[in-house]
C-alpha cells in the first residue's frame, strides 16, 4: 500500500504511519536511515503538512523514529523485536538478531524463597532457591536486568556454574536435563529508579517494561520466576495474532 486513500475511513495519518511502517519493515529503510521531512511526506502522499506531523509524532512516540535536533528524524536502531510466542532465552533473542549477547551477573546466590518466589514456584516460604541477578548488552550495550528464582532438586549446584558467560536456559537444558516447555509471561510499563537507571544507562524515570515470567518443565513444575526490566525504547515485544473462526 503505497497511496492515501482519501475516501478511506481509515484517518489519512494513520494510513501514513501504515505506510511509513512498511518501508522499515520492507528494509527500504534501515535503522539510522534519515526520512523524508514532514514536507516532502506531504508532497509526496498529497496530505497537509500537519497530517505528515501527526503521522512521524506518533512513530517517534512509539519508538520507531528518533528526531535529531536540526538534523531531521531518523528511523530508530536497535530495536530488539521479541516475539511473545516461543519459549526463548535472552542469548537466542539476541544471536537471532544477529547481535552479540553478553552478560554481567550481579548476584548469584541460594537464598530463602519470599512470599512471592514461594507462590509462583510452589514451594513452601523459605525454602533455598537459587536466585540469580544479572545485567544483560547486546553488542555492549545494557539492554535488560534480569532477576530469575530457580527451584528444583540439585538447583545449588548453579553456584557453580558460570552464567556469565553460558546461557541460563542451555545450562539448564542441557547440564541439568531439565526439558523447559511453556512459560506464562506477564508484561507492565514503568519507570526506571535511580538504580535500574543507572545499569541500564538511561534517564531515572524513562520508559521501562517489565516482565514477570513462571517458566516450567511441565505445567505442574515450575522451576523459574524471572523478573526482568527492559529498556522501553530498545524493545519491542512482537506477537501475531489469530482470530479463531468463533462464529461458524
Ligand atoms: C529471558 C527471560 C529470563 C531467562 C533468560 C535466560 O530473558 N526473561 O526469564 O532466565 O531469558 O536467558 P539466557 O538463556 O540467555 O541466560
Amino acid at each position: 500500500m503505497n497511496a492515501i486513500y482519501r475516501n478511506s475511513p481509515v484517518p489519512r495519518y494513520h494510513q501514513l504511519k501504515e505506510i511509513l511502517r512498511e518501508r522499515i519493515r520492507s528494509g527500504e529503510w534501515k535503522p539510522g536511515d534519515l526520512i523524508p521531512s514532514e514536507r516532502e511526506l506531504s508532497e509526496t502522499y498529497h496530505i497537509s503538512r500537519m497530517t505528515a506531523r501527526q503521522a512521524i509524532t506518533d512513530l517517534v512516540n512509539e519508538g520507531v523514529f528518533y528526531r535529531e535536533q536540526g538534523r531531521g528524524t531518523f528511523v530508530t536502531r536497535n530495536k530488539i523485536t521479541q516475539q511473545l510466542i516461543r519459549l526463548t532465552g535472552f542469548t537466542e533473542d539476541i544471536s537471532a538478531r544477529g547481535q552479540h549477547p553478553s552478560t554481567r551477573t550481579l548476584s548469584a546466590v541460594m537464598a530463602p524463597a519470599d512470599e512471592l518466589c514461594a507462590e509462583r514456584l510452589r514451594v513452601a516460604v523459605g525454602t533455598p532457591i537459587f536466585c540469580l541477578q544479572r545485567l544483560r548488552l547486546a553488542d555492549g550495550e545494557p539492554l535488560a536486568i534480569e532477576f530469575s528464582h530457580l527451584n528444583f532438586k540439585g538447583c545449588e549446584r548453579l553456584l557453580e556454574e558460570d552464567l556469565e558467560h553460558q546461557s541460563l536456559y542451555r545450562v539448564l537444558e542441557s547440564k541439568f536435563g531439565l526439558p523447559l516447555m511453556e512459560a506464562d509471561q506477564e508484561l507492565e510499563a514503568g519507570l526506571a529508579g535511580a538504580e535500574e537507571a543507572a545499569l541500564l544507562k538511561i534517564a531515572p524515570g524513562s520508559a521501562v517494561l517489565y516482565t514477570r515470567r513462571i517458566t516450567y518443565v511441565d505445567r505442574n513444575q515450575p522451576i523459574e520466576y524471572a523478573k526482568s526490566v527492559y529498556c522501553g525504547a530498545k524493545y519491542i515485544f512482537y506477537t501475531h495474532l489469530k482470530r479463531e473462526q468463533l462464529f461458524s
